[in-house]
């Protein structure tokens, strides 16, 4: 499938159908995500891929747990002050019924991916007689480009993905089910299936009016209509 495609409608899929996906499909998702940069080709990952039906429950009950806990917080935690569109009260609504749909559905996913991190990359600073030579987040920004090209690789094969994190609330207890080391960090969990409705593009804010051109600010194209 084109690329371009792919990427434009890679949206989060939370619903799977009943069909099956191949270990050889997880496994090329996976060489595709460890072809991603990361910093200095440290490789600072581990990947589990979870294909047993009881694991996959356990993890399923982690997750509906972690949702029981995360969605009250989140909504306490709300601060809006402008008055949101009628498309972006659906938008909201849609997505909180699709993450509660897998919230009570994780573990029927025909396969669970974790991706963990070097724990002790994640403190890693680089210093010189001066102080910290602060070159960004290496260990995130290390982890990020192989997560979504993991997700676009499955795309690409027609398999939905949803990156989560919320299962970090009881993140020992996914340890426990998989005798994941406490060297790791776990930083996702993603579902994968075959999406029972169909691919399309995400609502984004356009392009153009988050890009500057040469100074911030300079918003060339959202002044030019039509422009996305
Ligand atoms: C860092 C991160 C954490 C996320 N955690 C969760 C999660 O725990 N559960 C979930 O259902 N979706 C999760 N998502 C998916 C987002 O809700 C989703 O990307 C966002 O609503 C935009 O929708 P789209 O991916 O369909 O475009 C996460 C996404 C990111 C980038």
């Amino acid at each position: 499938m084109d690329l371009i495609e792919s990427m434009m409608t890679q949206k989060s899929i939370r619903r799977y159908s009943d069909q099956p996906v191949t270990d050889d499909e997880i496994r090329q998702c996976l060489r595709a995500a460890i072809q991603a940069p990361n910093g200095g080709n440290r490789q600072p990952w581990q990947w589990v891929v979870v294909t047993d039906v009881e694991k996959k429950h356990q993890i399923g009950d982690i997750y509906r747990r972690s949702w029981a806990r995360y969605w009250p917080a989140i909504q306490a935690s709300a601060t809006t002050t402008t008055q949101p569109s009628i498309e972006e009260v659906e938008q909201g609504r849609r997505t909180a019924a699709s993450a509660m749909h897998l919230a009570e559905h994780m573990g029927e996913a025909p396969a669970l991916v974790m991706l963990m991190g070097e724990a002790s990359y994640k403190t890693h600073q680089l210093r010189d007689e001066a102080g910290e030579v602060d070159i960004g987040h290496t260990y995130y920004t290390s982890l990020i480009p192989a997560v979504q090209n993991f997700m676009l690789a499955a795309r690409g094969l027609g398999i939905g993905t949803c990156l989560t994190t919320m299962f970090r609330i009881f993140q020992d207890e996914v340890r426990v089910v998989c005798d994941i080391p406490t060297e790791y960090e776990i930083e996702a969990l993603i579902p994968m299936g075959r999406p029972r409705g169909k691919f399309g593009v995400a609502p984004r804010r356009p392009a153009a009016e988050v890009t500057s051109w040469n100074t911030f600010g300079n918003y060339l194209d959202a002044n030019e209509s039509g422009a996305s």
